[in-house]
């Protein structure tokens, strides 16, 4: 069957099959790592929903929401070679009423690590991802582990809110150098781009080591080495659940993640270790 694009809610629920659905929530400008989670989710359920939405309630006053890349045509023919059933792509009216009120707080877990540099952004993202599952009404969903933060926060709401979707966690896809996928890569130069390779680097020299201090530091110095055009936001290795850094006596998983400037460009990345 051709991939049916549903523009508003009411195209939606004439869309939405009887069966299982399995919902994959993107703000489009879609590379491989969306891809993965397309897959995943075929062969999770009877229907494939794709949501293709640049969340304005997510960026900051002073963050990329209208440069973010809109690539809508481009994202249809992804979406189509991934056998995807139905892409969800609605407008800024369509889903905000311009008097709303009510909205999600993320809580504590949303105003630490990216949450600090980040105010309000998950609290948008929340928001967006309920009305989402509201609307499309999702056995499962797919979410990459790549936002690390936001796949944990999405357990919680879904836990604290008792929220009908089983959350699936997809692994980051890199390119060849190391490089993690991000729509936003396509805002750096050549020579941004190998500064950027640093934050990856840096991740797998933290994997080398097992103790918490140890990981901190040879993360840190990689990307100290990688000089001023690379702009540090932060480098932190948290609880995979609550993101709260873990002591030199913790032992088990752990998410070593960074984030940092490279000229206009923020990128974040992040790998799940195991400290012993
Ligand atoms: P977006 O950045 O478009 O990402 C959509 C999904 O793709 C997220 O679950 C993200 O973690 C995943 N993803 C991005 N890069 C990836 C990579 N390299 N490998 C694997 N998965 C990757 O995240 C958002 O949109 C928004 O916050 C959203 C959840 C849609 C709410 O607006």
């Amino acid at each position: 069957m051709d991939l049916i694009v549903a523009r508003n809610r009411e195209d939606l629920v004439k869309a939405r099959g009887g069966g299982e659905v399995a919902l994959v929530p993107t703000m489009g400008a879609l590379h491989e790592g969306h891809r993965s989670l397309m897959r995943l989710a075929r062969s999770r359920a009877d229907q494939v929903v794709v949501s293709v939405f640049v969340n304005p309630l997510q960026f900051g006053p002073n963050e990329d929401f209208s440069r973010y890349p809109r690539t809508f045509e481009a994202d249809l023919e992804v979406c189509r070679a991934e056998g995807v059933d139905v892409v969800f792509h609605p407008s800024a009216e369509d889903m905000y009423r311009p008097d709303r009120q009510v909205s999600l707080l993320a809580g504590r877990m949303g105003e630490i690590v990216e949450g600090e540099s980040r105010p309000g952004h998950f609290d948008g993202v929340l928001t967006v991802v309920l009305k989402l599952f509201n609307l499309v009404q999702p056995s499962v969903a797919v979410f990459g582990q790549k936002d690390a933060q936001q796949l944990a926060l999405i357990r919680r709401m879904v836990a604290d809110l008792d929220v009908p979707v089983e959350i699936v966690g997809a692994p980051t896809v890199r390119e060849h150098d190391g490089l993690a996928l991000s729509s936003r890569n396509r805002y750096l130069s050549e020579d941004d781009r190998q500064v950027a390779l640093a934050l990856s680097r840096a991740l797998r020299a933290g994997e080398a080591e097992r103790r918490p201090g140890a990981i901190r530091e040879a993360a840190r110095a990689v990307l100290a080495a990688a000089g001023p055009r690379l702009d540090l936001d932060y480098v932190v290795l948290v609880d995979p659940a609550t993101f709260t850094e873990v002591g030199e006596e913790h032992a088990g998983e752990a998410v070593l993640a960074v984030a940092a400037r490279i000229g206009a460009t923020r990128l974040i990345d992040n790998v799940v270790l195991t400290v012993n």
